[in-house]
């Protein structure tokens, strides 16, 4: 079995009197995919905002391969290796595809820029920005403004300028809201064939993307976890069909 990866325990965030993550244990191993499902308003998002360092955990901590990283702040945990996607409207949108991946690799990038080795270093960067923007498709608008870039190809370049740091793990917060099915079906593609090495954790409302992505699925309803298993076990879970009713099929 491969080592545990991420590791919450007891993690906590409460909002005023709301407790938005409620005691949270995860163990999400190395190179696994794993679904995170449940209602609106379950703490879906606050739990990735917790892990990738953007709130303060009221409670709790967060381990990343064994180190305690539950007080340390975002731009660390990203150089440990904790990706998670960003809206590429509130980056650079009149830069060009290319340039907002160069400077997402070298801006996140645990092996920094190297002055002494400008020519190398930048040739390097355009290498693995040009695999990445290949592989999804976007290469040949490398010189477009990301502002012109259709709703679904920025929601694929989210992905491309997270994978541009290198990380350990990847947190994708609903990566195919509002894409179309043809869309949704290549992104649900592209991230079934990640790098195996890399855990991604997945938060999905559409369950055919999450069951055909995820061999584990964890259910959040009212900031805890309800139920977590392989697919099969959370379809089977009475408690989690309860919730889901009115969902046609699971
Ligand atoms: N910054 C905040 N201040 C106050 N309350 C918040 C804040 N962020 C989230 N909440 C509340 O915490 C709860 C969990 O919200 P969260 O966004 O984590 O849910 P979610 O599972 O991601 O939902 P959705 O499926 O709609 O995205 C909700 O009741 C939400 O209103
Ligand atoms: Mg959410």
């Amino acid at each position: 079995m491969s080592a545990v990866c991420l590791r919450t325990e007891q993690l906590r965030k409460d909002y005023g009197g709301l407790r938005a993550v409620d005691g949270v244990n995860l163990e999400v191993r190395e190179g696994e995919r794993r679904a995170i499902i449940g209602p609106n308003g379950a703490g879906k998002t606050t739990l990735f905002h917790l892990l990738s360092g953007e709130v303060p955990p009221s409670g709790g901590r967060i381990l990343l391969y064994g180190q305690d990283i539950t007080h340390l702040p975002s731009y660390r945990r990203t150089a440990l290796g904790i990706g998670r996607t960003y809206q590429v409207t509130n980056l650079f949108p009149r830069l060009s595809v290319l340039e907002n991946v160069l400077l997402a690799t070298f801006g996140l990038r645990r092996q920094k820029y190297d002055p002494f080795r400008p020519a190398l270093a930048h040739r390097e960067a355009v290498e693995d920005a040009r695999r990445l923007l290949e592989e999804f498709g976007l290469w040949e608008k490398r010189d477009w403004p990301i502002g012109s870039l259709s709703y679904g190809e920025q929601r694929q370049l989210e992905i491309v300028l997270a994978l541009a740091g290198r990380p350990r793990v990847l947190l994708l917060d609903e990566p195919t809201a509002g894409l179309s099915p043809a869309e949704t079906h290549l992104v649900t593609h592209l991230v079934a064939g990640l790098d195996p090495r890399i855990t991604v954790l997945l938060i999905e409302h559409d369950m055919d993307v999450a069951f055909q992505v995820a061999q584990r699925v964890t259910v959040m309803h009212f900031g805890r976890v309800l139920a977590e298993g392989t697919v099969d076990d959370v379809r089977r879970n009475p408690e989690v069909q309860a919730i889901y009713l009115g969902v046609e099929e699971l």
